[in-house]
């Protein structure tokens, strides 16, 4: 059967099939189905295997491999190599691309509430792949000021040395903590507070978020993460990670299948699939 795989590990927590196969669905594409792939990083050349296999029409990358697997793929586009991270795989005459589609996805769900970067000043918690994209997408849009705030300072350091120099009216910091008082938007960028740690929260105990910011996390499930109920207790406008989902898995539908993304169709599978494993979880 044709596939699309998504690979990370571990996935219990993803939507994307139930967000994929309703827009396949809807668009007609009925033999093809998305489906997980939820290998260990052991067992990377299976997962490579898999992709290689005629079969596989491409694929969606998410943690941890959004950085790992790109010296494993036949070229990058422009896009991912910039950034760094590779979540979409487009499969072209049996060679595998890497691209990124989440640099758009994370732009619209701020452009659909009406929030430009130009001109912003923004933290970005993380350093992975999430991060990069995130990092790169504000750079391209004009924000004036970006800080790095991650648990990992040498990966902070490794995704400064590749995007900074490439944004010279860019102001940078790494894990400048007293700049996060003068932000104006604030990213969870990291994995942390994902169900089942739905308890976690990416911000130290002792720091403060700023007051009157728009705070992003980028974590979808559970939909409103520890950190927005922190967040929206000092006054903060709070975007959960939905949308993004929604726009990076529209980009990546219409670069496999050549075909426009039901949107609409995607949001309301997403948010119902996200609804059905909320309750089963209470
Ligand atoms: P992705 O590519 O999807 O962004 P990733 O590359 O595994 O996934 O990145 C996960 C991010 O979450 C990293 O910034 C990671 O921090 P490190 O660089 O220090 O590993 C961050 N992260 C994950 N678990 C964390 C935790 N318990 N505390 C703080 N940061 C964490």
């Amino acid at each position: 059967m044709p596939s699309i795989y998504l690979l990370g590990y571990p996935l219990g927590h993803s939507i994307s099939p139930a967000m994929q196969n309703a827009a396949l669905h809807e668009c007609g594409i009925r033999e093809t189905h998305y489906q997980k792939l939820s290998l260990p990083p052991e067992q990377m050349d299976e997962m490579i295997a898999a992709l290689r296999a005629p079969d596989c029409l491409g694929a969606n990358v998410t943690v941890p491999y959004k950085q790992t697997i790109m010296p494993h793929l036949d070229s990058l586009t422009d896009l991912a190599r910039d950034i760094g991270a590779v979540n979409t795989i487009i499969k072209r005459d049996g060679a595998l691309i890497g691209d990124n589609t989440d640099a758009y996805g994370f732009l619209q769900a701020l452009r659909e509430r009406g929030i430009h970067p130009k001109h912003c000043r923004a933290a970005i918690l993380g350093a992975g792949g999430a991060a990069a994209a995130a990092t790169y997408a504000l750079a391209q849009a004009g924000a004036r000021e970006i800080i790095l705030l991650n648990r990992t300072l040498a990966r902070s350091i490794a995704l400064a040395d590749r995007l900074v120099p490439r944004f010279p009216e860019l102001e940078f910091a790494i894990n400048d903590w007293d700049a996060l008082a003068r932000m104006h938007l604030v990213i969870n960028a990291t994995s942390v507070g994902m169900s089942p740690h739905a308890d976690e929260t990416p911000l130290p105990a002792n720091i403060s978020l700023p007051r009157g910011a728009v705070v992003f996390d980028l974590v979808y499930n559970p939909p409103v993460t520890r950190f927005l109920r922190d967040a929206n207790q000092r006054g903060a406008r709070v975007i959960g990670g939905l949308e993004m989902l929604v726009y990076q898995g529209a980009r990546a539908f219409e670069l496999w299948t050549g075909q426009t993304a039901p949107i609409r169709t995607m949001h309301t599978a997403a948010t119902h699939v996200l609804q059905s494993m909320i309750e089963s979880h209470t």
